[in-house]
C-alpha cells in the first residue's frame, strides 16, 4: 500500500483510450490511493461517469457548474485536496489549452489552480502528436515543470500507425508512484527565503551548421542539486546547457547551448542570487570562426586545423564580482591529481568550497546516478564521500552551503 493516504485527482479527457483509465483507477487503488476523476465533456462520449463513479467510490465531475457535491468551490478545494493530478488520456486540446492558460472546464480550471504535480499521458493520432504546434505546446509545459508519460508506437485506433497510443498502464502507475513516493517525505524548508543558480549539463561550441565540440555530461548531477533545493523551499533557477533530462518539478529553467551564452545568462541572473553552484562542464575553448555552410572533406585534406580561442571562465568571473553574502560552489572534474588541482580551482575562482570528482573512477562523474566527491573547503577542510547516489551527494553540498552560510553569519 505504496500510496496509503495519497489523494490522487484523474482526469480523463475525450479519446478512445480513455477506458483504460478503468485499469489505471484499479491499480492506485490496489496501492491505496484515493481517486476523484475529473471528466471532460467529451470523455463522456467514450465511458459514462456512473462507471468512473463505481470504482473509485467517489462521485465524478464533469459541469463546473453543477451544484457542488461536498466540496465548497469544487476546483479549489479539489486542486488543494490532491497530492497529485493525472491526465490519462491527455488530449492535445486539453494540454493546449493549459499550455496557453486557457481555463474553460472543469478539469483545466483545477490543473490551473493547483500547484501540486501534473502528469500528462497523452494520446491523439500520430499526426496529431507530431504537429509542430502541439509539439510547441508540450515543450511549453515541460518548462513550465509539467511531467509526461510519452505515448507510444503502434497501430493506432484510427488505423495510422506511429507515435500516439497511451502508454501501458503500469509505466503511468509507476511514474505517479516514483513522484508521489519522492515527495513523500516532506523535507525540512530550510533553504526557504534563498535563491540558487544551478549551472547543468555541457555546452556546445559549434563548428559549423551540423558540427559542434562538447562533453559527456548529462545534466544528472546538477539538476539532482536543483531538485535537492527546490525541495528544500529554495528558488532555483537552473541554467543548464543541452540535456534530455526531466525538469525538476518546480524549478525555473534556462537553457543555453555555447558557453558565452552561458556566461551571459549568469551575469545578467547574479545580482538577484544568493547561492551560485556551478555543476556544469563548460567548454574551455570554442572555434575562432563558425563556418556558415557545413565544411566539406575536400579531394586532398587529409588533415584540417580548427583553431580555437578561450571561452570566458564563468566561475571566475562571478568571483570577481561576488559579495560577503553570496556562497559560491565550484565543481571539477579531473582524471588524475585531483585534490592539488581542486585546490587550485577553489582558490582562483574564489570558491566557498569545491566538489572534486575523478571521472575516470568507476561510478562517479560523467552520465552515472552515483559520484563520489571530495569536498575541498576554504577553511581548509577536506573530505571524500563513497560513492553515493548523485541525489544524496546533491543533499549533502546543500548541507555544507548551510553551514558555510552560518561559518560567515548570513
Ligand atoms: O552532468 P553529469 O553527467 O551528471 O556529470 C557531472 C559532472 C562530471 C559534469 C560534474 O560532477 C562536474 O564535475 N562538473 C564540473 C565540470 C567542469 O567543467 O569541471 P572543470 O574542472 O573544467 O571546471 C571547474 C569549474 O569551473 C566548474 O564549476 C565549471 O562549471 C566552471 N567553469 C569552467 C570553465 C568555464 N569556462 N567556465 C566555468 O564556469
Amino acid at each position: 500500500m505504496k500510496l496509503k493516504g495519497k489523494n490522487v485527482v484523474l482526469g480523463v479527457t475525450g479519446g478512445i483510450a480513455a477506458y483504460k483509465a478503468c485499469e489505471i483507477i484499479s491499480q492506485l487503488k490496489k496501492l491505496g490511493a484515493s481517486i476523484d476523476v475529473i471528466m471532460t465533456r467529451s470523455a463522456t462520449e467514450f465511458v459514462t461517469p456512473y462507471t468512473f463513479q463505481s470504482l473509485t467510490g467517489n462521485s465524478v465531475i464533469v459541469n463546473m457548474f453543477e451544484s457542488p457535491k461536498y466540496w465548497d468551490m469544487e476546483h479549489i478545494s479539489l486542486a488543494q485536496k490532491s497530492d497529485l493530478i493525472l491526465v490519462a488520456p491527455a488530449t492535445a486540446n486539453l494540454m493546449g489549452k493549459v499550455a496557453n492558460g486557457i481555463a474553460d472546464d472543469m478539469l483545466s480550471t483545477t490543473i490551473m489552480a493547483s500547484d501540486k504535480p501534473v502528469v500528462f499521458a497523452p494520446a491523439m493520432n500520430t499526426k496529431m502528436y507530431e504537429n509542430p504546434v502541439v509539439q510547441k505546446n508540450l515543450k511549453t509545459l515541460e518548462k513550465l515543470g509539467y511531467h509526461f508519460v510519452d505515448p507510444k508506437g503502434g497501430i493506432l485506433a484510427c488505423g495510422d500507425e506511429g507515435k500516439g497510443k497511451l502508454q501501458d498502464v503500469e509505466i503511468i502507475v509507476e511514474k505517479v508512484k516514483e513522484i508521489l513516493t519522492r515527495n513523500s517525505e516532506e523535507p525540512e524548508k530550510d533553504l526557504e527565503g534563498l535563491t540558487f543558480l544551478v549551472t547543468a549539463g555541457p555546452t556546445r561550441e559549434i563548428i559549423d551548421p551540423v558540427r559542434f565540440l562538447s562533453n559527456h555530461s548529462t545534466g544528472k548531477m546538477g539538476y539532482e542539486v536543483a531538485r535537492a533545493a527546490v525541495n528544500r523551499g529554495a528558488k532555483v533557477i537552473l541554467l543548464s546547457g543541452p540535456s534530455t533530462l526531466e525538469v525538476p518539478f518546480g524549478v525555473e529553467l534556462i537553457r543555453v547551448e555555447t558557453a558565452v551564452e552561458m556566461y551571459d545568462e549568469a551575469m545578467r541572473l547574479y545580482d538577484e542570487i544568493d547561492v551560485l553552484v556551478k555543476t556544469a562542464a563548460v567548454s574551455d575553448y570554442r572555434p575562432k570562426e563558425i563556418a556558415k555552410e557545413k565544411m566539406k572533406k575536400g579531394e586532398r585534406n587529409e588533415e584540417i586545423e580548427l583553431t580555437l580561442i578561450r571561452n570566458p571562465d564563468i566561475l571566475l568571473e562571478l568571483g570577481k564580482r561576488k559579495g560577503a553574502n553570496k556562497i559560491h560552489v565550484g565543481f571539477a572534474a579531473e582524471t588524475h591529481n585531483v585534490l592539488e588541482y581542486g585546490k587550485d580551482k577553489l582558490k582562483r575562482k574564489n570558491l566557498d568550497f569545491l566538489v572534486a570528482n575523478d571521472v575516470t573512477e568507476e561510478g562517479a562523474g560523467f552520465a552515472h546516478d552515483t559520484n563520489r566527491v571530495h569536498y575541498i573547503h576554504k577553511n581548509g577542510e577536506m573530505t571524500s564521500s563513497e560513492t553515493l547516489k548523485k541525489e544524496v551527494i546533491a543533499q549533502e553540498i546543500l548541507d555544507r552551503i548551510m553551514i558555510e552560510r552560518k561559518t560567515k553569519g548570513i
